[in-house]
Parts: structure tokens; C-alpha cells; sequence
């Protein structure tokens, strides 16, 4: 796994690996098919239209000193550049918009609600459960294959976009507005998205991860991620508790289960469990929280949260034992 630099200015490395490459041509879900089922038709279409234009401009040269010819030439150049444009972009209007009915579709309602909230810039991800309880975490979906899910797209701050090519298509998130997207995974496994839509100084560091598992597996992460966190057993991360709570981290993060209620930053309940830390900033283990609580600013320029080099590297590590331990 690649570690970012010592010291200094942000890296443009990720030091979280990517799970899945971000392709629209390798859907994993309803929504990734029936986009992907356009690039033929638009590569095709393209190609055609090259080879057709590229024949006429050589008819076109062959025949430039025959005169009585022009005129007909004319006429392909109106026929060709006004009538055949019309048609294959009218074709190609009616194909895209045909489709958006399927993908705006939230599927059955009665399952769990999921709203992701872009903020400068990382995702809040609030479920809401049918049974009226609900939990937050960040940066991370966890779908179940082959069952259709609506998500609530809202902002407080800036237009960010939701993009995870392998899933479904790309919706802007707008201050003020709630936008729907429905997605329906076809494969198991954790795939990657970014914000798409530039949104200020850490705009590429906003990425997040979808994992997609057998129903089953979904309840099961559903009722794990709506329990409390436990308290830790172990002296080291029972000391970084401690600190959490002295530095006021609770001011800003929600830890259910203890006084941790702060509302400002992401809900660190079960924070050690996620795939990467600061939306796809450092690797989720120990050494990666220590280095975001040390550079914390150098790291994600613009961040909202301090950095937290005050702290001996003793009680980073105490208090990064404990973040870590939050499963
Ligand atoms: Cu959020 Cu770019």
C-alpha cells in the first residue's frame, strides 16, 4: 500500500488502494448495463459518421474540376451535414431519454431509506430504517445485491456529484434540493466513487466506497452498524477514549454509546470497520489514523478539522488504537 510523503504539502497519491476500477464499461449493477448499452451505439455512431464524411470529402476532391458535377456534391454536403446530423442525434435523444425513467426509478418502498449528504468534502450517510431507527456513517454504502435501493441526495454547502460509474450513473447533489437516484448491484464486491463536480480545495479527495454483499450479509451489517460501540478492553485504547474526550473531539463526531455527540464531522461509531479514513485519504489501520491526526490540514488542505500535532506520538497512537478499535 502506498504511504503518502513525510511532511509538507498534500500528495495527489492516494494512499488508499482502489478496490475496483471506475468504469462505466464494467457494470455491476441495472442502471451501469443499460448506460454501458449506449457506448456502442455512440462509438458505432461515430465511427459511421467519420467514414461517411471521410468518402465524401474524397468524392469531393475527385470530382473539384468537374463542373456539372457541384451541384449534386451540394447536395450531399446540405443532406449529409444538416438531414443525417438531425436524424442520428434525434435517434440518439430518444434512446438516452427513454432510458432515465428506469434510472430514476427508486425501486419498492418499505426497505431501508439511504441519504448521502455531499459536504466539503466528504459524504454523510444517514439509513433509515423502516422500524423508524436510523444510524450515520461515512464515506461508505452498503447495498445487497440484486435489490433495488433509493438514495436522498442532499447538500448544505456546495453542488457536489455523486458518480460511481460501476453502479449507476452520475447525479449532481444541489444545495437545497433533494435528488433521487435508484441503484440495483448485479455483483457482489466494494467498488469505488468520487465527487464529480468541483467543489473546492479537497474536491479530489472526496472519494467513497460501495460494497455490495448478499442480502443476508446486508441485515447482518445493518443490525452491526445500528448497536452502540463497545467499550474498549485493552489499557492503550481505553487511554486514547480518554483523550478523545479531553481534546473535545466530541464537539464534532458522534461515537454512540458515549457522551460523543457532536454533529459537525462523521460519525466515528464504527469508523475502524470502513474501507479508508477522511473519504479515501489514508488506509483504515492504526498507523493511518496517527498520520491523519498529525497532518490532519497538510493531508486534506481546507478540512474543517484541525490537525492534531499537539499530541506526544505516544497519544496519537493511544488515541489511533482506539479510533482503530471501533469495528
Ligand atoms: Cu464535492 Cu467535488
Amino acid at each position: 500500500m502506498e504511504r503518502l510523503g513525510a511532511h509538507g504539502e498534500a500528495s495527489l497519491a492516494f494512499a488508499v488502494q482502489i478496490p475496483s476500477p471506475q468504469s462505466a464499461l464494467e457494470p455491476a449493477g441495472r442502471d451501469a448495463e443499460r448506460i454501458a448499452s449506449l457506448f456502442p451505439i455512440l462509438f458505432g455512431g461515430g465511427a459511421a459518421i467519420w467514414l461517411v464524411v471521410m468518402g465524401l470529402t474524397v468524392y469531393a476532391v475527385v470530382l473539384r474540376d468537374r463542373r456539372h458535377q457541384r451541384d449534386r456534391t451540394r447536395r450531399w454536403v446540405v443532406g449529409g451535414g444538416a438531414f443525417a446530423t438531425t436524424a442520428l442525434l434525434g435517434l440518439l435523444l430518444v434512446r438516452g431519454l427513454s432510458a432515465m425513467p428506469e434510472l430514476l426509478d427508486p425501486g419498492a418502498p418499505g426497505g431501508p431509506k439511504i441519504r448521502v449528504s455531499g459536504e466539503q468534502w466528504w459524504w454523510r450517510v444517514r439509513y433509515e430504517l423502516p422500524d423508524g431507527a436510523s444510524f450515520e456513517l461515512a464515506n461508505e454504502l452498503w447495498l445487497p445485491r440484486g435489490r433495488r435501493m433509493p438514495l436522498l441526495l442532499e447538500s448544505p454547502d456546495v453542488i457536489h456529484s455523486f458518480w460511481l460509474p460501476s453502479l449507476g450513473g452520475k447525479i449532481d447533489v444541489i444545495p437545497g434540493r433533494v435528488n433521487r437516484l435508484g441503484l440495483e448491484p448485479t455483483r457482489t464486491g466494494t467498488f469505488t466513487g468520487v465527487c464529480a463536480e468541483y467543489c473546492g480545495l479537497s474536491h479530489a479527495r472526496m472519494l467513497f466506497h460501495v460494497v455490495v454483499v448478499e442480502p443476508p450479509a446486508f441485515e447482518a451489517w445493518l443490525a452491526a452498524q445500528r448497536a452502540d460501540a463497545r467499550a474498549p478492553a485493552a489499557v492503550l485504547a481505553q487511554r486514547g477514549h480518554l483523550l478523545f474526550q479531553q481534546h473535545g473531539c466530541g464537539a464534532c463526531h458522534a461515537v454512540r454509546g458515549t457522551a460523543a455527540r457532536g454533529a459537525v464531522g462523521p460519525d466515528l461509531t464504527h469508523v475502524g470497520g470502513r474501507v479508508s479514513v477522511a473519504a479515501g485519504t489514508v488506509a483504515n489501520d492504526v498507523a493511518g489514523f496517527e498520520e491523519w491526526l498529525a497532518r490532519t490540514e497538510a493531508l486534506k488542505p481546507g478540512v474543517h478539522m484541525p490537525s492534531f500535532h499537539m499530541l506526544s506520538s505516544e497519544e496519537r497512537n493511544a488515541l489511533a488504537t482506539w479510533l482503530d478499535g471501533l469495528q
